[in-house]
């Protein structure tokens, strides 16, 4: 063997006896499977190719030497998932806590402006105490080089962050920045400033959990998309949300056919939606009925639920579907709803993804605490990520559509593509009880019999006012259409937008009402 050769052999070596056993014992007795094992359960068998494995770290301060792993605690590099390229690092706890050095920094900077060039999504796996303190400032500007490519490379380029062990400090803002965040429960939490400073500055207790896992941020927050319950159904979620995006925005998202016909017609749509308005229902049993069997894909699943954002497919094509549900709050609409959904339609967009509207909703939710709260502004982001989606965007009114909430969610007005409504649908400027509050009070008030007056006004309204015709004979909807015919409608209008082209002005950017 000549000898550069044995060099080579010898180096390689080294490199993974760094892995021993206790190594990984280390982690798994925390719950967690190694960053290597991560990779190797994420990408696709042998694929995947590691870069800048033998960097050492780098040099220190505060009496506090970098521990001397080559790879200086994250991997870095590209491979398969589904049989399509990806990028990814994973952050090796094990090694000065997955925290952020200048040498590990720079293999992320590496891997990120080469998805970016190559057009391919970018996955990180997070397990990080945030940036190394006896690196100092290095570490610091570090993170500011990821940052900038996690925006330059926004609604280029899917970039998902995978929250698997601590986030803390700046751990957590390269993941904000990104599209998706995934957090696995129990062993992953992500907050700006921990326990130990909030007792110091503020002299308040507070768990790790309670402060940032995975419950506070998949249902208080909503800054986590999906939770699960372990590292291996994590990663699998991460796979399963690749399937639905495009490599980049260039791309569409990949068709996968499937055997559910485009023409099945279901007559059971025509009854889950009850007559008397004030009953609820909820909304994925009809959801579950017009897409692809068993293709449906909820984010943001414990977080604003009185809207639903889903990936699914119908006739193989991956579309976003935004659904208001009656069963929670009635379907209103409030801060968290609205912000939730407007940064699902602009995600959407981004990546070529169309929109399908379902709409049953009273309104925006009244309220002092909701008008202290920015509802506002709130409610503006979604009306804005509407207008701003040129991809294709159906609307299905189910029910109630009262109010600025009718206009919001996808009318013809603000660009809806197609509109259609069932026969349930009531359509007017408030509901039967404000309106006839408003424009009959004094009648009412001499009625002798009011509540017989109010129910033949409320029978009035509906028949005059408040139902899909006066829409349809308006063209504010295209047609009122049967439910059970409903999946072949919308999977029709997506054939046909498949050439919509929606050229706008020119300019730096609008300014979205933040
Ligand atoms: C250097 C770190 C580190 C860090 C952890 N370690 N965080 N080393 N820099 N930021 C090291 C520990 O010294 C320890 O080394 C090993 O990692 C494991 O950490 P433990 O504390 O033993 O683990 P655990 O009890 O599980 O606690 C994990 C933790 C805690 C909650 C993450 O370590 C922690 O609070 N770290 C600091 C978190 C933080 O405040 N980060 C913010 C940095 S400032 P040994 O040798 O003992 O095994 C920042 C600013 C950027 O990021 C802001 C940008 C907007």
């Amino acid at each position: 063997m000549n000898k550069s050769y044995q060099r080579f052999l010898e180096r390689k070596t080294n490199r993974l006896a760094q892995y021993s056993a206790e190594y990984y014992e280390k982690q798994h007795q925390r719950g967690k499977l190694t960053a290597s094992e991560r990779i190797n359960f994420l990408f696709d068998k042998d694929t995947f190719e590691e870069t800048d494995a033998f960097n050492p770290p780098a040099n220190t301060s505060f009496g506090k030497k970098n521990v001397d792993y080559p790879g200086d605690g994250v991997i870095t590099g590209f491979g398969k998932i589904n049989g399509r390229q990806v990028f990814a690092f994973a952050q090796d706890f094990n090694v000065m806590g997955g925290s952020l050095g200048s040498v590990h920094a720079a293999k992320i900077v590496k891997i990120q402006d080469l998805a970016l060039q190559t057009g391919s999504p970018i996955v990180g796996l997070i397990d990080s105490g945030g940036a190394r303190i006896q690196e100092g400032i290095s570490s610091l500007e570090a993170y500011g080089n990821i940052f900038k490519r996690n925006v330059i490379s926004s609604g280029v380029i899917p970039q998902i962050s995978v929250i698997m062990g601590p986030a803390a400090g700046g751990a957590v803002y390269s993941p904000a920045l990104t599209d998706f965040i995934f957090m696995t429960a129990s062993t992953s939490y992500m907050f700006v400033t921990g326990p130990n400073v909030i007792k110091e500055v503020l002299n308040e207790t507070v768990s790790v959990e309670d402060l940032g896992g995975a419950s506070v941020h998949g249902e208080r927050t909503g800054v986590a998309d999906f939770v699960y319950n372990d590292d291996e159904n994590t990663l699998l979620g991460v796979k399963k949300l690749l399937s639905y995006l495009p490599s980049n925005n260039l791309e569409n998202p990949p068709l996968i056919e499937n055997n559910d016909p485009i023409q099945r017609s279901e007559e059971r749509l025509r009854d889950i939606v009850p007559e008397d308005s004030d009953k609820s229902y909820d909304v994925r049993e009809i959801i579950k009925l017009l897409v692809d069997k068993e293709d449906y894909f909820e984010v943001g699943e414990n977080h604003a639920t009185s809207i639903i954002t889903a990936f699914s497919r119908m006739g193989g094509q991956a579309v976003g579907l935004i659904a208001n549900q009656p069963k929670v709050m009635a379907g209103a609409l409030d801060k968290k709803s609205a912000v939730k959904a407007a940064r699902f339609i602009s995600i959407c967009d981004s990546f070529n993804i169309p929109i399908i509207t379902l709409q049953d909703v009273p309104g925006f939710l009244p309220g002092v605490n909701q008008e202290y709260g920015k509802i506002i502004r709130h409610g503006a982001k979604l009306l804005y990520s509407y207008v701003e989606a040129t991809v294709p965007k159906i609307t299905v009114i189910l029910r109630k559509s009262y109010g600025g909430a009718y206009i919001v969610m996808n009318s013809k007005g603000i660009g809806g593509d197609f509109n259609f409504a069932w026969p349930t649908a009531e359509i007017a400027v408030m509901g039967p009880d404000g309106a006839i509050a408003i424009l009959y009070r004094k009648d009412l008030a001499a009625a002798e019999n009011p509540a017989a007056l109010k129910k033949e006004l409320t029978q009035k309204y509906r028949d005059e006012v408040a139902n899909p015709y006066i829409a349809d004979e308006k063209g504010f909807i295209d047609e009122v259409i049967d439910p059970a015919e409903t999946r072949a409608k919308i999977i029709n209008c997506l054939k046909v937008l498949k050439r919509k082209v929606d050229l706008r002005p020119k300019r730096k950017h609008g300014n979205v009402p933040y």
